[in-house]
């Protein structure tokens, strides 16, 4: 494990200027070019800076009990999978957030799965092979061009710069679009604590975004069942911490005409339980061991969990939304962790059927140590909460968010600072939206004429108003604004 020494802003000549970088970081640079954002606002493909690594290692969960776990921990194709997918998963690990884990013994491959995410290499997770390990595609130039001319809206950020970098069939949700046809949003969140953090918030906006460009429903799934049955929490905890978190997605801004949420413990019956019973019947043990990594030691609510979390994506679990239609199409943003879900869903699909989701991905929101440390909700100098004050931001990003500029002022002045290891940049290439300030502190941290003071500065800025905002709406959803988004109603369809 790295001695990370805490970051001392460079603000006078004989300070340090920045944290010293592990050597597998400092490695890592040779591999990417930055991005670049042409005259018209758009992020070059190229590279992003973290598009394909940091923060990987950074968000690593669990438990030990996981890496040693039965399944094979690499993405290889195992004979009983199923088409699409191929990933593994844990098993046991019951307490642990999707958390960043030093790898004292690396896997042979990266494992990500919605349980763990962890790199091979000390670089990261290689998203180029995840791509191809997973059998999606990318979100390249051609796709984001045909998104802007069929919406009519310029990209998101979040695609522009390759945050969302992966997809499965976008390209026939915009054909639909194109045909007039409408289809709806699903996106979810297991509560297993109180307070979600940055990473969390990634796939609510984009999902937010997406509601707006396409004026169309949305459902949100709070799997507490899931969380009761791979965490140490009890019925009541998960369930309490569903409408809890459902504040917290409330406040991002959805359209109550146009949302709905719901707890799997209130919700799962009706028709939305003979569509879980349908998938159920039609994937066998030897598949979820196959996607999930399932042995027989696993209890039996992981083992027919999955199908819980396939059938939101199908019209026909929600009648009072979608009345009779059964082919409502579905698209689901999440960060990639989810994907091995889908896989499955996307495999059963047609036999029962039902339309396959699309889906796009996100890669994911580093820990502010970087590189091969650690996010975890039971560390909360591990990242930044929504619940966090601004005094704690100014103090975790001054002196936890991991540096890429230069151990000394002249130093710093001389060779510039590493935006593709500098967590503080991440952050920045997250959420300040301004495509032309994001260039001029790449340029300019990149050349040494920013300090890396200045530049956590401007972070601190950005996140106290993103979290400040978001707290200002949080404290104005009432338990009515709640009970109203969670109930069964037909929506704006
Ligand atoms: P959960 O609660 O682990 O995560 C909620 C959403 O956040 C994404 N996510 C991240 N995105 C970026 N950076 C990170 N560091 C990061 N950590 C988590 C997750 O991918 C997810 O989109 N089983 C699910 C709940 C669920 C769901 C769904 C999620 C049910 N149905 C449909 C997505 C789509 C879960 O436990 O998510």
């Amino acid at each position: 494990m790295h001695k990370i020494r805490p970051h001392v802003n460079c603000t006078s000549k004989n300070m340090k200027n920045g944290t010293p970088r592990p050597a597998n970081v400092r490695s890592a640079r040779a591999r990417k070019t930055n991005f670049k954002v042409a005259s018209d606002g758009r992020a070059s493909r190229t590279y992003f800076p973290f598009r394909y690594k940091a923060y990987l290692d950074a968000e690593i969960s669990r438990s030990d009990k996981f890496s040693g776990c039965g399944a094979s921990p690499s993405f290889s194709l195992r004979p009983n999978m199923m088409k699409e997918e191929t990933a593994r998963d844990n098993t046991n690990n019951s307490e642990s957030e999707k958390t960043p884990q030093v790898a004292n013994d690396p896997p042979e491959e990266d494992i990500v799965d919605p349980w763990l995410v962890q790199a091979s290499s000390n670089k990261g997770i290689d998203y180029d092979k995840l791509i191809v390990k997973f059998g999606s595609e990318r979100i390249d130039d051609a796709l984001l061009h045909r998104f802007e001319k069929v919406t009519g809206h310029k990209p998101h950020h979040f695609l522009r710069r390759g945050i969302f970098f992966s997809h499965r069939e976008l390209q026939k949700i915009l054909t639909l679009v194109e045909n007039g046809t409408k289809f709806f949003l699903y996106t979810g969140r297991g509560p297993s604590s109180e307070a979600m953090h940055l990473g969390h918030l990634v796939p609510f906006l984009m999902t937010k975004w997406l509601q707006d460009v396409f004026d169309v429903p949305l459902v949100i799934q709070m799997t507490d069942d899931e969380k009761f049955l791979w965490r140490d929490l009890d019925l009541e905890d998960t369930y309490r911490l569903a409408y809890e978190n459902a504040k917290d997605i409330i406040a991002v801004g959805f359209d109550i005409n146009k949302t709905f949420i719901f707890s799997d413990l209130d919700f799962v019956n009706g028709e939305f339980y003979k569509n879980v019973l349908r998938v159920q019947k039609h994937v066998t043990f030897n598949q979820v061991k196959g996607i999930f990594g399932f042995d027989e030691s696993s209890n039996i609510g992981k083992i027919m969990f999955p199908a819980i979390q396939a059938v939101p994506s199908f019209s026909s679990s929600f009648p009072f939304i979608f009345g009779d239609k059964k082919d409502v199409p579905c698209l689901i943003p999440c960060a990639i962790d989810q994907d091995p879900y889908f896989r499955m869903t996307r495999d059963v699909a047609p036999k029962l059927g039902f339309l396959k989701p699309a889906l796009i991905h996100s890669t994911f929101f580093p820990a502010l140590q970087g590189a091969n440390s650690k996010m975890s909700a039971s560390d909360e100098n591990s990242s930044i909460f929504l619940t966090d004050t601004p005094k704690q931001i100014t103090k975790k990003i001054n002196k936890y968010a991991f540096s890429g500029g230069k151990d000394t002022e002249e130093e710093h002045r001389e060779k510039g600072g590493d935006c593709e290891i500098d967590v503080s940049y991440m952050y920045l290439s997250f959420f300040l939206e301004d495509d032309e300030e994001l260039e001029k502190i790449r340029v300019q941290y990149s050349s040494g004429k920013m300090l890396t003071g200045e530049l956590k500065a401007r972070l601190i800025e950005i996140l106290q108003e993103l979290v400040g905002g978001h707290q200002e709406r949080r404290a104005a959803v009432t338990d009515d604004d709640v009970k109203q988004f969670m109930k069964r109603r037909s929506l704006n369809f």
